[in-house]
């Protein structure tokens, strides 16, 4: 019997040292913010579960990784960790998150979500074509809000490890590589987003990014925008991507590490083959900055 595979990235849990500066945070960010006794969630409007849940802790850190997998397939994820040595336990966030936890081999909770609320399609760019006698400029969204979860990636000290037991043991499968620096990885069936997940090479486990999908550029800028109101001006952006070619503007959260909102990512099939890529990370975007890219960016400020 082909062994389960998740259908898709839930969503994620960080623990971090103000729950208030997290609500202020990413509710300029245009998520919908709940307070329920030690926990905050985090959602897009119309989403059907928290996809970001902060938990209280002394640093900034990552907490556990949430994937969707689906309700037929409980029983065989079971088996599947229970023969392979991984001890199912309980949740460590109590009252949330129903379903199979268990810790990866680098002690990562790691969470299997039956019944995800299916993320929304795609939302369709606006359309500037044909535009006579109109004030595109009216039109604009002055307060977008993202639509969905989309990737998150995590450093790893055992990166071609990371990639292989995620591939064995849940189903996520490289879409592309940067060679020794980055491994996005794709989950489900048919055609779907060229990564939810990945990893990048580091010196230890932690929480690089999370992203979140907007409708367009317009969008990003315009709750960067918003965010820049808010006092929220650490950012790296925009600009497009190379290996799965969406358009990005990263922002800092208050604790380091980076948040993005994209557009336009690729989409793949089961006819994709994966691809090892020596590429820059981004075809055009802001004035490159070694030290950026290699320094900060991608600098694990998580406490090992
Ligand atoms: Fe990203």
């Amino acid at each position: 019997m082909p062994h389960p595979r998740v259908t898709g990235l839930a969503g994620f849990g960080l623990e971090v040292p103000d729950l208030d500066e997290a609500a202020r945070f990413y509710g300029t960010f245009g998520l919908a913010t709940e307070r329920r006794g030690p926990i905050l969630g985090a959602r897009c409007a119309g989403r059907g579960h928290d996809e970001i849940i902060l938990v209280a802790g002394v640093e900034k850190r990552l907490h556990h990784i949430s994937f969707a997998i689906r309700p037929e397939d409980e029983r065989a994820f079971a088996e599947r960790l229970s023969a392979a040595g991984v001890t199912v336990e309980a949740s460590p966030v109590a009252g949330e998150r129903a379903g199979i936890w268990f810790r990866d081999p680098w002690n990562t909770w790691v969470h299997l979500m039956a019944d995800a609320s299916p993320a929304p399609p795609a939302p369709t760019p606006r359309q500037t074509a044909g535009r006579i006698d109109r004030h595109l400029w009216r039109e604009l969204d002055r307060d977008p809000r993202p639509v969905k979860l989309g990737h998150m990636l995590v450093y790893t000290q055992d990166f071609a490890k990371a990639e292989a037991w995620y591939d064995d043991m849940l189903g996520v499968r490289a879409s592309d590589r940067a060679v020794g620096k980055v491994a996005f990885m794709a989950a489900g069936s048919g055609v779907i987003d060229h990564h939810c997940f990945g990893f990048i090479n580091s010196t230890h486990r932690g929480f690089q990014h999370a992203s979140f999908q907007m409708r367009d550029m317009d969008d990003i800028a315009m709750a960067v925008w918003r965010m820049r109101k808010a006092g929220y001006t650490g950012e790296f952006g925009p600009g497009r991507h190379a290996l799965a070619s969406n358009l990005f503007h990263y922002l800092r959260d208050p604790w380091g590490s980076w948040i993005e909102y994209y557009a336009d990512m690729d989409k793949i099939s089961d006819a994709w083959t994966t691809g090892d890529w020596n590429e820059l990370p981004y075809v055009w975007g802001p004035a490159w900055s070694p030290e950026f890219w290699g320094g900060d960016m991608n600098a694990n400020r998580e406490p090992r």
